[in-house]
């Protein structure tokens, strides 16, 4: 089969930006589109050709913009429409395409639809929202067990009306009712309105969440404490009644068709969890769903061979070409990557490579790429809604335990520009950021890594070269080289028809002597700055790797 040359959007490499904290032209402290315009020729010169953009519409920004309260107005905290214009038109001359986030399960419960929705049972917008009388005798309690994906339960009473709402976040981000079809009207054209603007695609909030059971059933008991990439089941209920039903995935496919009446096409990537083969779904039989869902398999997963093999084999068979799967390493509600490996550079170039040239589209979150870490911060002053939350309760020895964060605040903190005060992410040097920037910025910003050859800057900057100069690396198909008995490293080749190149990742402290698969090796990229070319005749025909090398060649 002779493989079809692909769309823009299935070879592309998406930049997520965290409006708040990337930079700050106002000197308020808080990051801005007139900020992100400045950085534009940055994101061009590294190499990044789209870039998903956290929500700045409309907010009352108790979840920093995940919370809207009007969907087709841009919050005044990072600027006005004109601003967005201009970020729109200024990114297409520089030939990038634009992601704008979108929360269709839930508003704010300040937008004017559910002040309407809860005035009184019967106004004409009762029924957007999901509203159910309580338990007997009273209707005191909840009418039904679910739990809430931050925990506690889904359902907040309303003194006024005498009734239940219910939101699968947090209480003041009540979820839409989508079997009324005013609501899928309204939000479909809410996506019309930006598409008319021009924005080449959108990042879809806790699509798995649209749809609930209609007849509110109780949730089933399940063993699970923590949501996971594999499972739904979360704080011992299966989310079964909640999560994934079939009307949501057969909303994944009205929402294509809204995006294809678009040319040149668009694009929908879908923040669903479930197993890999739950999301397939989304994808639909003939990929007429979503273009793609996040994979977060990588997030959660031990940064083994053994682990990644494992891995990376599922998501090949679940999502075979043409489906296109999604690499992601953390985003602004996880952990920062490079902290899961102990801060390690090394590890995370040798991460970056694989990222870069596995078949599908992978997605770096800012920061990223100079290698910014998470930072600890107490739950006491927690900007993150969630921590705020948890602050009251003594949670240090079991987030120890499980390694996980409570707060989101320390994957979210302010770009890390240069070594001048506050990192040279705002204009004004004297304000104190909305999170505190982190002490390594001396160390590790933009402007120092940019002169070092060396740096996991500049390694991003030529990965992201060698990517966009070689076909087969953003296009080709996949292929596994090394055995399952090989735990030091990963061998892969990329191909399209006969052509192919090849990729080596040494996930060991040691040196290791690998077979060549051709007679003379070109090296076309190294996680070694220095390193030029493959000496194979020095090692008997063989490829020497260094501790935690990646390489690619062909
Ligand atoms: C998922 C988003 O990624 C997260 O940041 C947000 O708080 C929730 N959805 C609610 O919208």
């Amino acid at each position: 089969m002779l493989q079809k040359e692909l769309s823009w959007w299935q070879k592309t490499v998406v930049y997520q930006i965290y409006p708040r904290s990337f930079r700050d032209t106002t000197g308020n402290g808080i990051g801005d589109l007139k900020g992100i315009i400045e950085k534009l020729d940055y994101l061009k010169d590294l190499g990044v050709e789209t870039v998903w953009f956290s929500p700045f519409f409309k907010s009352p920004q108790k979840d920093h913009g995940y919370d809207v309260s009007g969907f087709q107005e841009i919050d005044p905290i990072y600027g006005s429409m004109q601003d967005f214009d201009i970020l729109l038109e200024s990114m297409h001359e520089r030939s990038m395409k634009i992601v704008l986030d979108l929360v269709l399960n839930h508003t704010s419960d300040q937008h004017p639809w559910f002040i309407e929705s809860a005035f009184s049972r019967d106004n004409p917008k009762r029924d957007w929202y999901i509203w159910a009388d309580g338990k007997k005798p009273n209707g005191k309690k909840p009418p039904n067990n679910w739990k809430a994906l931050p925990g506690g339960p889904a359902w907040k009473y309303d003194e006024n009306t005498e009734q239940w709402y219910y939101f699968h976040f947090l209480p003041f981000q009540p979820d839409l009712n989508y079997r009324n079809p005013k609501v899928k009207e309204e939000m479909f054209n809410t996506i019309r309105f930006w598409l008319d603007k021009g924005v080449d695609g959108f990042r879809l909030d806790i699509l798995h969440s649209i749809y609930e059971d209609e007849s509110l059933r109780d949730d089933e008991f399940s063993w699970h404490l923590l949501p996971s990439n594999k499972n739904v089941a979360s704080l011992f209920r299966k989310h079964k009644y909640d999560l994934n039903l079939p009307e949501t995935i057969d909303f994944s496919f009205e929402l294509r068709e809204v995006i294809d009446e678009y040319q040149p096409e668009r694009f929908l990537v879908g923040e669903v969890f479930g197993s890999i083969e739950e999301m397939s779904k989304y994808y639909g039989p003939q990929n007429n769903g979503l273009n793609m869902c996040f994979l977060f398999e990588f997030m959660d997963s031990k940064p083994t061979v053994k682990v990644y093999k494992r891995v990376i084999s599922r998501i090949e068979k679940a999502l075979p070409y043409p489906y296109i799967p999604t690499f992601v390493y953390g985003n602004h509600d996880s952990i920062r990557y490079i902290s899961r490996l102990n801060n390690n550079p090394q590890k995370a170039k040798l991460l970056a490579t694989m990222q870069l040239t596995l078949r599908g589209v992978p997605f770096v979150y800012y920061g990223e790429e100079i290698g910014m870490r998470n930072v600890k911060f107490d739950l006491k002053t927690s900007e993150d809604p969630i921590g705020k939350k948890y602050s009251k309760f003594p949670l240090g020895t079991i987030v120890k335990l499980l390694n996980i964060s409570v707060s989101r605040d320390g994957c979210r903190t302010p770009m890390q520009w240069n070594s001048e005060p506050n990192a040279g992410f705002s204009s004004n040097e004297t304000v104190e950021p909305w999170l505190p920037v982190p002490e390594s910025y001396e160390k590790i910003n933009v402007e120092k890594e940019n002169k070092n050859p060396s740096s996991l800057l500049n390694c991003y900057r030529r990965l992201l070269k060698v990517r966009k100069e070689n076909k087969i690396l953003s296009e080709g198909l996949f292929e596994f080289m090394n055995g399952d008995a090989d735990k030091d490293y990963l061998s892969y080749r990329k191909y399209i028809n006969d052509d192919e190149i090849y990729i080596y990742l040494n996930f060991s402290k040691k040196e290791l002597l690998l077979n060549c698969p051709v007679e003379s090796p070109d090296l076309y990229f190294s996680t070694l700055s220095n390193r030029v070319a493959l000496d194979i005749e020095a090692y008997n025909g063989k490829i020497k790797l260094t501790p935690f090398e990646g390489i690619i060649f062909k």
